[in-house]
């Protein structure tokens, strides 16, 4: 038993919708085959996009959609993927499986997808192997009205008008990938492209993102904060959760895993909230207001790929281990509201930790998917202080929303039940409903042949209220979410 004591005098501020933001790179089938079928596919489609993907996405809202990368962003030469498809330049995806990328799939087709899942635009330039010229050129072309060089050519390829770009991030995983630069070095680099990554729309300017810390290097963070802090809005923070350990060696896989696996990517998922902590922590020396954000824009469980799949392509299976890491996860971040702005789960389809995954025809919701379809109230709500006494595996977070709150939970444990009472400070409770994504197995999942094993059912049975407290029975391994009036 636990009590949550919620304070609603005291909120913690507003939950940016951004967190629930997403990631689609050019890495193995979540551009091409997941999103991106071309017009003359067999496959269901609206100018190339998949109307079955498209339609999932919808109902979850995405807020914001990264693109292009990730490692591909500083490899992506924009102009190779603009004008008509027979004279797009052809180029090997070297991080991610040296397949041939066609760059069918480009500047005006990552809008589309835009408009028609109704995201923002989170833009990845390229630092590592591209110009401040072309990164000049990116912007200019995107967001700039009236004549230039680059709104023309932007008119003459179909579209007149400029896009809105809400985020831009200068260069991806610079200490890695993205150049191998120490921190010093990319600070200052950073410093110089983002000069020329220019407002052309004053009523919109560009939200500056710099590359930051893997992890817990602070060091990272501590550099790139004292050299380049004046010119940037936010800085990044990768981490991924994994069931072993390091990096090195098998990483475990997506199912059939024993017991401690499970324990395992809990810890490592729930690691993000001392790197928020401590990054926050840093970025407060030199920003004591909290006007920049620490933009997690890489996060979720990274598996051993499926057997037989292309190594490179890091597509892995989706269970309800995943639904739990997406709502701890996501509660670390509703904790941090006052940092924690924008963030993109790795990625969207097909790969690592996603949304939906596709075979030819075939489309399937993964656990994660529900997760962030029962977490939707929540985007852009008020989160509440709480005070609790929540058992080791339970977490929570609760918000006010226009309809009235929102408390959702998790219990990550493997066997016991727990019962957690809402105690509301000041509001006279009138209703309350549940829904709960629960398995009885540790890698219960859906796949092409049963999609449905794992989705939200209406709570029936341990949810009770009175005038003053709400009171839930949560399984183990479950996801639950209550709304209250
Ligand atoms: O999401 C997969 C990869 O993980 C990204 O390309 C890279 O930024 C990170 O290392």
């Amino acid at each position: 038993m636990g009590t949550v004591y919620i304070d609603d005098h005291r909120p913690l501020g507003r939950i940016n919708k951004d967190i629930y933001g997403q990631f689609s790179e050019h890495l193995g089938r979540c551009i091409y085959g997941g999103l991106w079928v071309g017009p003359d596919s067999d496959i269901p489609n609206t100018n190339g996009l998949r109307n079955d993907v498209v339609t999932a996405l919808k109902d979850i809202q995405v807020p914001v959609l990264r693109w292009p990368g990730g490692c591909f962003a500083d490899e992506y030469h924009w102009q190779d993927g603009i004008g008509p498809n027979s004279q797009r330049k052809t180029m090997v995806n070297n991080n991610w499986g040296g397949v041939t990328e066609n760059n069918h799939f480009g500047t005006h087709e990552y809008f589309e997808l835009l408009q028609q899942i109704g995201a923002a635009a989170y833009i990845n330039g390229n630092v590592g192997s591209g110009t401040v010229q072309e990164m000049q050129e990116w912007v200019e072309y995107m967001t700039m009205n009236g004549t230039s060089p680059m709104a023309d050519l932007r008119a003459k390829n179909g579209h007149p008008d400029p896009w809105p770009v809400k985020y831009f991030g200068v260069g991806n995983e610079s200490w890695g990938c993205g150049g191998n630069m120490r921190p010093e070095y990319y600070a200052d680099l950073y410093r110089r492209y983002q000069t020329f990554v220019r407002n052309y729309d004053p009523a919109h300017p560009l939200t500056k993102i710099a590359c930051g810390p893997s992890n817990d290097d602070y060091h990272w963070t501590d550099e790139v904060m004292k050299i380049a802090g004046h010119y940037l809005d936010g800085i990044s923070l990768h981490h991924y959760a994994l069931p072993s350990i390091t990096w090195s060696g098998k990483k475990g896989a997506a199912l059939s895993f024993p017991e401690q696996e499970w324990v395992s990517l809990m810890q490592s998922a729930n690691e993000m909230e001392e790197l928020i902590t401590r990054h926050s922590a840093i970025m407060d020396k030199y920003d004591p207001d909290k006007k920049k954000s620490l933009v997690v824009d890489e996060w979720g469980s990274w598996y051993d790929v499926e057997p037989g799949t292309n190594p490179g392509f890091l597509y892995q299976q989706n269970t309800i281990r995943d639904a739990c890491v997406a709502a701890l996860t996501l509660h670390i971040f509703q904790h941090h509201v006052d940092r924690v702005h924008l963030a993109n789960i790795a990625q969207m389809v097909n790969v690592l930790q996603a949304m939906i995954l596709t075979d030819g025809a075939k489309m399937i919701k993964t656990p994660t998917y529900y997760v962030f379809k029962m977490f939707l109230d929540h985007q852009d709500a008020t989160a509440l202080n709480t005070q609790d006494d929540l058992p080791d595996t339970v977490t929570t977070s609760v918000s006010k929303t226009d309809k009235g709150y929102l408390l959702s939970l998790v219990n990550y444990g493997l066997t016991a039940a727990e019962e957690v009472r809402y105690a509301f400070q000041t509001h006279t409770v009138t209703a309350a409903q549940g829904e709960i994504l629960h398995s009885t197995t540790m890698d219960a999942h859906n796949d092409f042949e049963a999609p449905d094993v794992v989705q939200p059912e209406a709570m029936t049975a341990g949810l009770t209220h009175d005038a003053h407290q709400v009171t839930v029975t949560i399984p183990p391994m479950s996801v639950v979410t209550v709304h209250v009036q």
